[in-house]
């Protein structure tokens, strides 16, 4: 399907360009929060299409529901990090906001397959064998 293909490309090249950047940014301490940021928003954004998209899909409206959730959650715990654990801990926000970003990426991909195995069920029902008379 062309939707969730288009949805598997952009969470792939914006999540693996988010998370280099963050990694970037963590281990060689370079500047570039602020591109990684636009990168993450990238990633939050198409998990909110790809949930919009389970939201109007019968069979996949928990999955709506959790995607949506998931999607605010991202940028606002990506924001607020820096005030979260300061000090010795405060590597465990980090490494919790790496994982969310990653969730992030897994939400959307199993998202949009679950929806591309759902709608191509209903385009091509499976058909009875006929019964020879
Ligand atoms: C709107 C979404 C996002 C926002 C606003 C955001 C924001 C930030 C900020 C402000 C930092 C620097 C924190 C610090 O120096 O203490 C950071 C670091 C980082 N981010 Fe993100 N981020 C987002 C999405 C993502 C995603 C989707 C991933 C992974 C796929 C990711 C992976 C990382 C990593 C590995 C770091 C370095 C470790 C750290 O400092 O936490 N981020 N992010």
């Amino acid at each position: 399907m062309r939707t969730t293909r288009i949805i598997q490309i952009i969470i792939g090249i914006a999540g693996l360009g988010a998370l280099l950047l963050g990694l970037l940014s963590w281990i060689a301490q370079m500047n570039v929060i602020g591109i990684h940021m636009l990168f993450g928003l990238a990633v939050a954004l198409t998990l909110l299409v790809m949930s919009i998209l389970a939201l109007m899909t019968r069979g996949m409206r928990v999955w709506g529901i959790a995607g949506v959730v998931y999607a605010l959650f991202v940028p606002i715990f990506g924001v607020t990090q820096f005030t979260l654990l300061i000090g010795d801990l405060h590597w465990l926000i980090r490494t919790a906001h790496m994982l969310v970003g990653i969730g992030a990426m897994a939400l959307a991909g199993t998202m949009s397959a679950r929806y591309a195995v759902l709608k191509q069920r209903r385009t091509s029902p499976v058909t009875e064998p006929q019964s020879v008379h």
